[in-house]
């Protein structure tokens, strides 16, 4: 029997834009997955029979790098799914992790490579970003831009994304759910739309890109309150292009009115979640609570994907 475990994450910026090769910074959080594996006489998840459409990640991962007898999986889950918390990225990255083990072929650089493949083919678009957050731990920039120092390059349909290692601050992020789906699939097209069909879009990436290395820097410097301003711009972005809602405008604005440093959606947003920079968590999490967001303290989690032996 294996035990994977794999942290969830949030994008602090650049989300969207990494699809097309632009830098984004993400985090893994203290929000985890864990998924169990075991020999069995036929394939089950959590009991019941591997289902196509139930278990998709999980069905995809199996194919992609099982061949050996049948499996039982068990997950547990800390993520909401579908709240742009990389639920998805998480229970694959657990997953994908545990089916390596089994082969003796566990490492974080395969997980994320494997795990990219999966998410890739299951949402018909992804960048390697979530996987490669959720599998490496810690903070990581993700960029077509090549620099000395990558962890992994990752290549898919003539785009290649450099993963590097951020150093980033002990820090406390406050997430706000909006216990509304974030359909991941629907938003990247969305956003593809507005890149493809108006150079107004293609722009708009441009200035993400500037508050993202900027953002690198000010995470560098311990400097929150500019982190802060940065999140704050990168939300403007991302409501011009689509990916916020209504529900997510509220909790930002409840969090900034609460004294956060800055607010953004993170993940692909139209629901899902909200983050807020702040060294008063829970005078932040009580706003949002009271506006009816679900509200999490979490932490940076440095360990990444890992088998319990
Ligand atoms: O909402 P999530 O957790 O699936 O995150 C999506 C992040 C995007 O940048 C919008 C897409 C991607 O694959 O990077």
């Amino acid at each position: 029997m294996i035990i994977a475990i794999s942290p969830g994450k949030v994008i602090l910026l650049g989300e969207h834009g990494v699809v097309y090769g632009k830098p984004c910074i993400s985090v893994a959080i203290s929000l985890k997955v864990a998924v169990n594996v075991e020999e069995y006489f036929e394939y089950t998840v959590n009991g019941q029979p591997l289902d196509e459409k139930k278990h998709t990640y999980i069905k995809k991962a199996i194919e992609t790098i099982w061949d050996g007898n049948p499996l039982a999986l068990t997950t547990f889950s800390q993520i909401p799914s579908a709240g742009g918390l990389g639920s998805s990225a998480a229970i694959t990255t657990a997953s994908v992790a545990a089916l390596l083990a089994l082969k003796d072929a566990f490492n974080k650089e395969e997980v994320a490579r494997k795990s990219f493949e999966v998410e890739y083919e299951v949402q018909n678009g992804a960048s390697p970003n979530d996987t490669s957050a959720c599998s490496y731990g810690g903070g990581i920039l993700t960029w077509a831009k090549e620099m000395p120092g990558a962890l992994w390059d990752i290549t898919r349909n003539g785009r290649t994304w450099h993963i590097y290692a951020v150093d980033v601050p002990d820090m406390t992020i406050v997430i706000g759910n909006t216990g509304i789906k974030s359909k991941t699939p629907l938003l990247l097209k969305k956003i593809r739309k507005c890149v493809d069909h108006s150079s107004f879009g293609a722009e708009l990436l441009e200035e993400m890109e500037q508050i993202v290395v900027e953002g690198k820097r000010a995470l560098q410097q311990r400097d929150f309150v500019r982190l802060g301003e940065l999140m704050n711009e990168n939300q403007r972005i991302l409501h011009t292009l689509g990916a916020s809602s209504k529900e997510i405008d509220r909790l930002l604005t409840v969090a900034l009115k609460a004294g956060a440093y800055g607010a953004k959606l993170t993940g692909a947003g139209g629901g899902g979640s909200m983050i807020a920079l702040t060294d008063e968590p829970e005078r932040i999490a009580e706003a949002i609570r009271k506006k009816r967001g679900r509200a999490y303290v979490v932490t940076v989690d440095k360990e990444g994907v890992k088998i319990l032996k």
